[in-house]
Order: structure tokens, then sequence, then C-alpha cells
């Protein structure tokens, strides 16, 4: 768990460190206060990346060419000293992770750490937005368990690019069979490992059903690459001069109590299955780790009702929670002497 954090020239905060209960703790403050980038310097320190950046830079306070990041992170009831420096070199920026002061590779020190599980208002996009969305959150979910899915989706999808370069060439059907021949074969390699994963994530989310008395569930709509459906979809390949079969068509469809929720959802049933695909991300760490990931919620109460609220606070009361929220009557939502409030 995170129990303390000082950020320097992070994003608008010049100077200022920050105390963390071990369960919730509440981060109140008026628009535009800086409560979201605190909640991204909590992420950064875990990650190693922000959570809405295009560029790094963006992550140092404006003008200011160094960034300094440091927590103190308990584990086994012993404190541990995280910190990133990040500095502007040739438009560049470059960064250092230390453990204890020491510094560590950055694949050292994000193997150490716990993970985050985010839930930001943005994420209503994963169900309301395209299917590419859809497939960014589950590549995303999947890579931090898995790295051999990283690496295969890195590859699946360098292969793709090629193979549609080949598609778009104008070469004459019997050189161009040719030339795909062994794309396909490597796409269907790296794709079957990619559905495969994907299935199997899906099957777990569908064996945790509930958010309080609601239960959601998903639907895999797979495209799956194989030799025959290459060979079937080849003419019309050739015509559209791109891949069209293969897991980056793959679509996901999910339902509460049966009811399909992208189109027919109210925007809290959209709200609340993104925290069901949340409350799934911290189960399936949970299982894999055996450690508890720290959950991050930013602002996400504005559009729920008090019931809806309570469920949310009631179901992540075990784990070390950090909200943002402009409303003070969050605050007594919970009324756990442990709680802490940061008023911005
Ligand atoms: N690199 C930076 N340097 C300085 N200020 C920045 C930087 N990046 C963002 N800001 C500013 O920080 C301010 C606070 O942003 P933040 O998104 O954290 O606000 P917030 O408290 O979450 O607001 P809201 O309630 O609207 O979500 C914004 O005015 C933003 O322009
Ligand atoms: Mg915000």
């Amino acid at each position: 768990m995170i129990k303390k954090l000082f950020l320097e020239n992070f994003r608008n905060f010049e100077k200022q460190s920050f105390d963390f209960s071990p369960y919730l703790t509440i981060i109140v403050g008026k628009n535009s206060q800086g409560k979201t980038n605190l909640l991204e310097g909590i992420y950064f320190i875990v990650n190693g990346v922000g959570f809405r950046e295009v560029f790094e830079e963006e992550l140092l306070l404006f003008g200011k060419k160094e960034t300094m990041i440091e927590a103190i992170m308990i584990e086994n009831n012993e404190p541990f000293s995280y910190q990133i420096k990040a500095s502007l070199f040739n438009d560049r920026i470059e960064k250092k992770f230390f453990i204890n002061k020491t510094e560590k590779k950055k694949s050292q020190y994000l193997n150490i750490l716990t993970k985050t599980v985010l839930f930001s208002p943005e994420q209503i996009n994963i169900v309301i937005g395209s299917p590419s969305l859809r497939r960014n959150y589950f590549n995303k979910t999947i890579s931090i368990f898995d790295l051999e899915y990283k690496n295969k989706l890195n590859n699946y999808n360098v292969a793709l690019r090629k193979r549609n370069k080949i598609l778009e060439s104008r070469l004459l059907i019997e050189k161009l069979k040719e030339e795909l021949a062994f794309w396909n074969d490597y796409l269907i390699k790296q794709g079957e490992y990619l559905t495969e994963k994907r299935q199997s994530y899906i099957d777990f989310l569908n064996q945790n059903r509930e958010v309080d008395s609601k239960s959601f569930s998903i639907e895999y709509l797979k495209n799956q690459i194989t030799k025959e459906r290459l060979e079937e979809n080849f003419n019309q390949e050739v015509r559209l001069r791109k891949t069209i079969i293969g897991p980056q068509k793959d679509d996901f469809q999910i339902s509460i109590s049966g009811e399909n929720i992208h189109h027919f959802g109210s925007r809290s049933e959209q709200r609340l299955s993104i925290f069901w695909l949340k409350l799934n991300e911290i189960r399936y760490f949970e299982s894999q780790y055996q450690k508890k990931p720290i959950i991050l919620l930013d602002d996400i109460f504005s559009e729920l009702d008090r019931d809806n609220q309570k469920i949310i606070v009631n179901l992540v009361k075990e784990y070390q929670t950090i909200v943002t929220t402009t409303e003070l009557r969050l605050v007594n939502l919970s009324n756990n002497s442990t709680n802490h409030t940061i008023d911005l």
C-alpha cells in the first residue's frame, strides 16, 4: 500500500506531500484543483507512466525540466521508498527509477510494485465506443498478466501490416498467394494465442457476474483466424486489399440481466458495467499475485445515485482505495475512522 506521496514539479504541483489511509482516502476539491493529477501521480509511481498524457513532458509542471516523485510504500509492514526522476533532455524525457535510493532498471522497479486498478469517467467509452476501444481495453488488461500475450500481440500487429502491404500491392493472384502464405501461417500462430487468451479472460468474467444484486455477462464475438477462413475470404480480401479475418476484428458485448448494455443500457448501468470489469481486474490480479491492488477511482460518483455509490464504496472497502470528488457529502458515505480526507 501507499503511505505517503511527494510530488515535485509534477503536473500542477510544485512541491507537495500527501498521506494516505490504508483503506479509503478521499481527495476533495473544486474543479481544476489537481485531483486527477494527484491520482495520476500515484498511478505514475506504480506504473512508470501516467494515464492521460500524449507526450510524457506533459507530466512536468509547465516550464520545468525535471520532476521527482517519491512514494513510501508499505510491504509486509516495512517501508520502502520508490522514486522516479524524469528530466527533459533534448526534447526527450529520461526517467530514472530508484528503490530505497538505489537506482534500478525499469523492469526491476516495476516488477516489485503492486498494481493499480483505475476507474475514470472516460472509461465509459469502453462500453459505448467503437470495438477498437474494447479490444484495447482487453489487450491492456491481459498484457498486465501475460507478457507472452503482449509480445504475440506486437508480432501479430507487425505481421498484419506486412500482410496488408502485400494485399495492397498489385501482384498477380498466383504470386500474391505465394507471398501471403508465410504471413498466413505466422498470423494464425500468433492469432490463435490471442483468441485463446481473450476467451479465457471472458470466461473468467462470466464466472464472476455479480455486482451487488445486478448480474452482468459478456459475449466474445470472435473473428477467428484459421487457414479455412482465410481461404474462404481470399477473394474479398483481394477486392478490399485488406485483411478482414482475425482478432483485430474481434468485439465484445456486455449485457445486464441478459440485455445488451451498449445501446439499451442507461448511463448508470453502463457505468456499473465498467465497474464490473474493474472489479474483475481486482479479482483476477488477486488470483494471480496473491496481493491486493491499489484502487483509484476518479470522479466516478457524480453520475451515480446514493445507492450505487454505496455499492461501490462497500465493494472496495477491503482495499486501499483513493477516490476524487468535488462533493463534500461523499465524505460522509463511509464513516470509518481509518478513512482520510485530502482537501485540495
Ligand atoms: N504539466 C502541467 N503543469 C501545470 N499544470 C498542469 C499540467 N497539466 C495539467 N495541469 C493543470 O492542472 C489543473 C488541474 O487538473 P486536474 O485534471 O487534476 O483537475 P481536477 O481537480 O481533477 O479537476 P476536475 O474536477 O475538473 O476533474 C488543470 O487546470 C490543468 O490545466
Ligand atoms: Mg479530474
